[in-house]
């Protein structure tokens, strides 16, 4: 198993060593009020970071800590942590304060697919993610990353939802881990600073950056361009550079990101959602008392439902946001049907990469389609 490499070993040691310093530095984690709706979040200054002795190895007396990593920026209005901070406020409330999750985001503990790294090995106890940075460890949750999957949030949440339990297997017999929810900050729409882009012709001779994700890339390769993977934090500056012409991401991702300040037209493609697992190591789990256990998954599930309300709020306003900044949003491509016969033309080429057809086939039944092949 991937756990076993000589890399996670070497990632568990500088995860300690990651953890040991930040207690040094007092590095804090952020422990911060109840979460707020959206009309009130934007009135909310980012959460006030608590300098806890948060990255200290484990609890005081008999409380049970969580270390929960992510890599959003701890806003009150980004729904990654305002889902992180839903989940504490829930769990310490089921567990009567036995649990206590102290939460480190901005990636203070390191990239996403080292946080899973880290939840596989115990060294943390928690992490929310991209689903993209979970796939080279759990294959199966790569069905996920498949284009046109869904075709609205209804459908995604009948999958999530319908699918957990089987995905949660595989999770388990892949990777050791489990996620006690799936979480999602909208559909992925297209940006450029070139032109607007109505049909798959206008799309031709953008160059688009996209994170290296090789269903994403192929998505973009199926549409006649050449993609440029870049990683997220080089994204801002590339625009700015022009060393790319567009991007794409949620409508939130463009608005938090102020996209529109190097961005000027949007393109709803719809093609993918950002969705989140949040892991905890299975047998860490298993290892709790039956309430404790209880109370992390119950508080998982209503974190992940809370979240899907606020974020659909949070995207009308972003909406508004970019294109009160300027941005002309064209809606969905005229040609849209065409987008979606060659993206999802791809799927066969990567049944392999994502541990077969079993899931991707279970989550079609559920939507009651067929399974594209070869
Ligand atoms: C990306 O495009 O790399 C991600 O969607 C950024 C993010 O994690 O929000």
């Amino acid at each position: 198993m991937r756990t076993k490499t000589l890399a996670t070993t070497l990632g568990v040691l500088a995860a300690i060593l990651t953890l040991a310093a930040a207690a040094a530095c007092s590095q804090p984690a952020v422990s911060t009020p109840a979460p707020t709706k959206p009309a009130e979040a934007s009135k909310t200054a980012a959460p006030a970071d608590k300098a806890a002795s948060a990255a200290q190895p484990q609890p005081a007396g008999n409380k049970i800590t969580m270390r929960y990593t992510h890599g959003a920026a701890p806003a009150a209005d980004d729904p990654h942590h305002w889902f992180s901070l839903k989940f504490k406020e829930l769990v310490e409330k089921y567990s009567n304060g036995q649990v206590e999750v102290q939460i480190f985001p901005a990636g203070q503990l390191g990239s996403e697919q080292r946080a899973v790294q880290d939840v596989q090995a115990g060294v943390i106890e928690i992490a929310s993610l991209a689903v993209n940075n979970a796939t080279v460890f759990i294959p199966s949750v790569g069905l996920y990353d498949l284009p046109y999957m869904f075709k609205s949030r209804q459908e995604a949440y009948k999958v999530f939802d319908g699918l957990s339990d089987d995905l949660n297997q595989k999770m388990i017999d892949q990777g050791g881990l489990r996620s006690i929810a799936w979480f999602e900050q909208g559909f992925r729409v297209l940006t450029n600073s070139k032109r607007e882009v109505k049909t798959l012709n206008d799309l031709q001779g953008l160059k688009i950056r996209v994170p290296a994700n090789p269903l994403q890339i192929g998505a973009f390769k199926s549409w006649g361009v050449d993609p440029v993977p870049i990683a997220w934090d080089e994204t801002f500056n590339a625009l700015q550079q022009k060393v790319v012409d567009g991007q794409e991401n949620p409508h939130v991702t463009n608005a938090s990101s102020k996209f529109y300040e190097v961005q000027k037209y949007i393109t709803e493609i719809h093609y993918k959602m950002w969705i989140g697992p949040l892991v905890v190591q299975e047998k860490w789990l298993q290892s709790q008392k039956p309430e404790i256990r209880d109370a992390i998954i119950k508080a998982g599930r209503e974190a992940a439902i809370a979240e899907r309300e606020f974020v659909q709020e949070l995207e009308t306003k972003a909406v508004k946001t970019l294109t009160d900044k300027g941005m002309i949003n064209s809606g969905p491509p005229t040609d849209e049907d065409e987008w979606q016969k060659r993206a999802m033309s791809i799927w066969p080429d990567f049944y392999k990469d994502i541990g077969g057809t079993e899931m991707p086939e279970k989550a079609m039944k559920i939507l009651g389609k067929e399974l594209p092949k070869k």
